[in-house]
């Protein structure tokens, strides 16, 4: 028995398989690259690639567009495994899942399901989502990128910022705002190939944790886009950003509770070996009441987290939920990824050990998509509509 036997959800045999076969994946894949892909801001091409060929790079997607056609609690449980592995490769997974493929795969018409998602749920091409701008975050509505629209062209002019797999993207998912005079309702979503004239892209971000997972602006200098990129309505693109932030919550969710679990099981293995005063540090009360507080967070995070996949699945409302689990689950990874470096002492502290790995990589979870702040606006909001 370990620790992680007392946790029960109920899963559906699919649900069992596919979190073994993650396991087992992230446990000989990608658990031997972690560190590299940290320290040498190495980009796991080959990861994805097996990501690809074992159906996470279309998780969700139905058989017909060559997906996997699983669940979202199966998505989760994946990024889940993925990411107690290496969380820069349960982010660059989860960007193309989450922010890519699911709102072609829920706005797009047929002909743009059929052009897009096959090669996108093969992971031969991968996918990005381009939202956030130099000067825009979390108040997404004001976007700066602008399109116009020329006769049956619409021409897109701007920059957008802090694009998760922007540097090696081939798909982008992009927001513009078509009439800056109505907010909100003036903004356009179209999907499109980064090898159109006129795309460039920044240099890859040196960031403080994930640092396998790359980074970058774009830049749109009068890009011609048609109607056949155009992602739901004219003026729907917000509407298609939120719907696909709310998924993406339970993906960045599921990531932390998978740095969290890794967090405990480093903390837990030093905690049995090291000794002071005569015995493992772990049967020291101080130590204990640390495990005690991590194991029982990351418990809540999970259930929170797959509760509202499983929600997801059953077609019912989930976005208070959703933001409920990411915000919840993002706390728990930085706290448990702080008590490990805590319990670790100096060795928490330097490179030899992935404590500090953990620490650095649990931060983002608290800020993209949809800071701690944004999280407790929508839970707040929502309460007082239902
Ligand atoms: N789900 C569905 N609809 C929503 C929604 C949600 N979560 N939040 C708002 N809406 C709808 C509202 O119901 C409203 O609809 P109507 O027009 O029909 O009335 C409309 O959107 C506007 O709502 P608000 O007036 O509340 O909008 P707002 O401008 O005040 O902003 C916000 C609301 C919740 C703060 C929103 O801007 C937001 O979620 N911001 C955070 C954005 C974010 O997560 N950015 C992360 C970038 S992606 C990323 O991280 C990149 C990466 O690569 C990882």
């Amino acid at each position: 028995m370990g620790w992680e036997d007392g946790f029960h959800f109920e899963l559906s045999d699919e649900e069992q398989m596919v979190q073994e076969t993650a396991r087992s994946f992230a446990k000989s894949a990608v658990e031997p690259l972690a560190a590299k892909i940290d320290r040498e801001h190495y980009y796991p091409g080959e990861l994805v690639k097996a990501m690809g060929e074992l159906g996470f790079m279309g998780a969700t997607v139905p058989e017909e567009y060559g997906g996997a056609g699983l669940s979202n609690v199966a998505y989760s449980l994946i990024i889940e495994e993925l990411a107690a592995a290496c969380a820069s490769t349960a982010i660059i997974m989860s960007a193309h899942n989450s922010l890519c493929i699911s709102p072609i795969q829920n706005f797009g018409t047929e002909e743009q399901k059929k052009k897009w998602l096959p090669d996108l749920a093969a992971g031969k091409k991968l996918g990005c989502f381009a939202l956030s701008e130099p000067g825009t975050g979390s108040d997404a509505a004001n976007l700066s990128c602008t399109v116009e629209k020329r006769g049956d062209k619409y021409i897109v002019n701007g920059t957008k910022n802090w694009i998760t797999n922007g540097p090696k993207a081939d798909v982008a998912v992009l927001f513009a705002s078509i009439d800056r005079s109505k907010g909100h309702k003036g903004i356009a979503a179209f999907v499109h190939s980064l090898d159109l004239k006129g795309v460039t892209r920044g240099k890859p971000e040196d960031k403080l944790g994930i640092c396998g997972s790359p980074t970058s602006s774009l830049i749109y200098d009068s890009v011609e886009l048609t109607a056949e990129n155009l992602l739901g309505d004219e003026h729907g693109g917000f509407k298609v950003a939120m719907h696909t932030l709310n998924g993406g919550r339970i993906g960045v969710a599921s990531q932390a509770v998978g740095i969290a679990r890794a967090s405990l099981a480093d903390a837990l293995r030093y905690a049995k070996e090291r000794k002071t005063f005569g015995r493992p540090i772990g049967e020291h009360q101080s130590i204990q009441n640390y495990l005690a507080d991590m194991v029982t967070r990351i418990d809540a995070s999970r259930y929170l987290t797959l509760s509202a996949a499983r929600l997801k699945d059953s077609g019912r409302q989930y976005i208070r939920e959703a933001s409920m689990a990411k915000l919840f689950a993002s706390e728990t990874a930085r706290f448990c990824a702080d008590r490990c470096v805590q319990i670790h002492g100096g060795y928490g502290y330097v490179k030899e050990f992935p404590a500090e790995r953990h620490l650095r990589d649990a931060k983002i979870t608290e800020i993209y998509e949809g800071t701690s702040e944004i999280q407790r606006i929508v839970i707040g909001s929502r309460l007082m509509k239902e």
